[in-house]
């Protein structure tokens, strides 16, 4: 926790900050998610035209089981990435991921940044693998997370409802870190024997 507040730069040049979200954050967060235009509302996980949803959600702080880090540019919220985990249980080294990024930020590598700090987090808090889980026309999203090195691993037919109660297919996209860690040792350990 101590690399936050981090300063980031994005591809635009703004700089950002990133940090996990403070107990006297949540107005403020409850204002972003509410200022998102209907047709992004649309399909995330809960109506976040509710405040309540955002509250049961967020309200609770505990870094073990939701870990939400926030970007922000000049003290407003611009995006939020946040990392679930189960307190115990057979899914207790899974993570699962969701990112929000506010439309005037999209496409700026704001994702990305978040992604990767998630997957730091993920290491570090002995995760072995992380997930997605996107509604099938959610094709941008499918596209960011690819991006990124996560692959499809299941499609879940007519398996959630968008908030008008839509049935849609679900997408379970992940990356296994701890394969991807093991790589990296074997590779950092042949650089260190051609030296
Ligand atoms: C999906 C989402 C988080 C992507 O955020 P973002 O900050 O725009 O993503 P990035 O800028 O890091 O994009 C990384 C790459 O993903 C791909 N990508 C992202 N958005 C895309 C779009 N609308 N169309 C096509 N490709 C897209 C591109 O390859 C992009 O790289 P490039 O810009 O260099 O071509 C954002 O669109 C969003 O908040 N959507 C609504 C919420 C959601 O669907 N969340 C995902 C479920 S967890």
């Amino acid at each position: 926790m101590e690399k936050y507040p981090k300063e980031v730069q994005l591809k635009s040049g703004e700089t950002i900050v990133l940090n996990p979200l403070q107990s006297d954050e949540m107005e403020k967060l409850i204002g972003f998610f509410q200022s998102l235009p209907i047709e992004e509302k649309m399909y995330l996980r809960s109506d976040v035209s509710h405040r309540e949803n955002i509250i049961k959600r967020f309200g609770t702080l505990n870094y073990n089981i939701r870990y939400p880090l926030l970007a922000t540019l000049e003290e407003k919220i611009i995006a939020i990435g946040s990392m679930y985990r189960a307190e115990f249980g057979w899914t207790r080294n899974l993570g699962e991921i969701r990112v929000v990024v506010s439309p005037s930020f999209q496409r700026k590598g704001l994702c990305t940044i978040l992604v990767k700090e998630l997957f730091f987090h993920a290491i570090a808090t002995d995760m072995y693998k992380i997930q997605a889980e996107i509604m099938e026309n959610q094709s941008s999203a499918i596209t960011a997370f690819e991006h990124m090195g996560f692959k499809k691993e299941a499609v879940l037919h007519k398996h959630v409802s968008d908030i008008k109660g839509e049935r849609h297919n679900l997408v379970i996209m992940s990356l296994d870190i701890k394969e991807l860690w093991y790589l990296m040792e074997d590779f950092i350990q042949d650089k260190m024997y051609v030296t």
